[in-house]
């Protein structure tokens, strides 16, 4: 189904298409009392005079067209879909957007982890859209998805046995392995000039199925514009990125809700983790052994370098709704191996800051002050908490109060982060507060997000 474009013009196709509702909480998702601001799910294509001459000028050369198709999927609709069970409807719509990345276009689609933003890796002209579409730097580069072991040969020159091992253990499944790139197989945009490629097979079977019909190797990052909070539902996707991209496949919500752990395994078989995320520590160690893997690397536990601003006077530096800046902790350390790690990522366009303390109570009690304070400074505030602390607060404590579900479920956690941090936006939200969780598990990834969002901001509560 395509839609031509027009000029300055916001085209809502929600009363013919769609009525459910556009900001619906992931599922099992999280309680929230923020307004929200845009009741219909709507599809909008669209395109402003700034964006033309630059994004669009590349999605012309791709052979892109200036419309966005969407295709909303059975399991969108609540139908579940196995990898054995594709609906037929869906099939047509897959082969369609398989066809839109063979031909070069853009295509985003859901994996288990968060949506992805797929071009034929293979394809400069394609993966340089995607580039363009995102806002993304060019040296950060992209993670190639395949449906099947066989497809890795060709990718990559040589894999370590306990790279052999991590794959049996978690492919398909939220792992990225950063393995030897074989030379002149993909084009040299995707691996940003490294010698090496990040690959993974997603557990999802629409993802499988899109890439199995394009037949090709397909880059795909998250389908967001880089530097905002990565989308879990196909609405995150419109919001960003309609008219920039050739087509949605709308799988409804992503299930683990962050993003695939990066790894690189040492020659020594040694696992470095670049980014924290779906698959813990813990499950690494279970496969490469006690005391192989590496976290320091992806800073995701180091939370000690910048304390506390406790009012937004290095704001300016947060907001970083169009584009990913520099995150002035890392620039302390300018040459993370997971090249994506030293920007600003994740965050919404209010300022966001992290509170960590000693016990609960303290948290809240500091938090609590801060958010009056700002409040009464004229900030529109929110406050993102857990379940089990929302007793430790007084009655309104923010403007925008969203929970990301009970402590003892880091699952629900994940899988509202990104929907949460989004909520802060629409709610306007200009000073936000976040209680820090435990890091163990997957409490270290939703940590590292936090973190990335907060620009590192942390305040010790003591
Ligand atoms: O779950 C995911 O991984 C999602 C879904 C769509 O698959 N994709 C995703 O891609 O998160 P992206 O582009 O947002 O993040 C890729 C991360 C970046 O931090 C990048 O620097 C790192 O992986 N990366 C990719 N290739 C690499 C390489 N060859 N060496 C080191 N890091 C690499
Ligand atoms: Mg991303």
């Amino acid at each position: 189904m395509l839609y031509p474009l027009k000029r300055h013009v916001v085209l809502t196709l929600s009363m013919i298409l769609f009525q459910k509702r556009i900001n619906a909480a992931p599922r099992g998702g999280a309680v929230s009392s923020c307004q929200k601001q845009r009741p219909c799910r709507k599809l909008v294509i669209f395109m402003d005079n700034n964006h033309e001459e630059s994004l669009f000028a590349v999605q012309r050369r791709s052979g892109d067209i200036r419309t966005t198709v969407y295709w909303e999927l059975s399991s969108a609709k609540g139908n579940a879909e196995t990898s054995d069970d594709i609906h037929r409807m869906d099939q047509r719509d897959i082969a369609e957007a398989a066809a839109m990345l063979r031909n070069g276009g853009t295509v985003a689609f859901p994996t288990e982890t968060v949506y992805g933003l797929g071009a034929d890796a293979r394809n400069t002209q394609a993966v340089e859209a995607v580039f363009a579409a995102k806002g993304r730097p060019s040296d950060n580069p992209l993670i190639v998805h395949i449906a099947d072991l066989d497809a890795l040969d060709e990718l990559v020159t040589e894999v370590h046995p306990v790279a052999v091992a991590l794959m049996e253990a978690y492919w398909p499944g939220p792992l990225t392995l950063v393995l030897p790139l074989r030379p002149d197989v993909l084009s040299p945009l995707v691996s940003a000039g490294l010698d090496t490629v990040g690959v993974r097979i997603p557990d999802h079977p629409v993802a499988r199925a899109l890439i199995r019909a394009a037949g090709c190797p397909v880059a795909a990052p998250s389908a967001n514009r880089s530097g905002r909070p990565s989308p879990t539902l196909a609405s995150h996707v419109m919001d960003d990125l309609t008219g920039y991209i050739g087509g949605v496949l709308d799988g409804g919500a992503a299930g683990v809700g962050l993003e695939s752990t990066v790894v690189q395994v040492q020659p020594d078989g040694s696992v470095s983790v670049l980014r924290p995320g779906g698959i813990t520590a813990e499950q690494l160690s279970a496969v490469s052994g006690a005391g192989t893997v590496d976290s320091t690397s992806a800073e995701a536990l180091d939370f000690t370098r910048k304390e506390a601003a406790s009012m937004p006077s290095d704001a300016a530096g947060l907001n970083a709704a169009d584009g990913e800046l520099p995150a002035s902790a890392a620039d302390k350390n300018p040459a993370p191996r997971a090249p994506g790690m030293k920007y600003t990522h994740y965050a919404p366009r209010g300022w966001l800051g992290v509170v960590r303390g000693s016990s609960p109570l303290r948290v809240a009690e500091r938090a609590a002050s801060l958010l009056q304070a700002a409040q009464l400074n004229g900030e529109i505030t929110g406050l993102l908490l857990f379940d089990e602390h929302i007793a430790l607060y007084p009655a309104v404590p923010a403007a925008c109060v969203t929970s990301l579900g009970s402590l003892d479920s880091p699952e629900e956690a994940a899988r509202s982060l990104y929907a949460a941090l989004r909520r802060f936006d629409e709610a306007g939200a200009t000073y936000i507060l976040a209680e820090a969780c435990p890091v163990t598990g997957l409490g270290a990834a939703i940590m590292n997000r936090l973190m990335k969002a907060a620009g590192g901001t942390l305040i010790d509560a003591g």
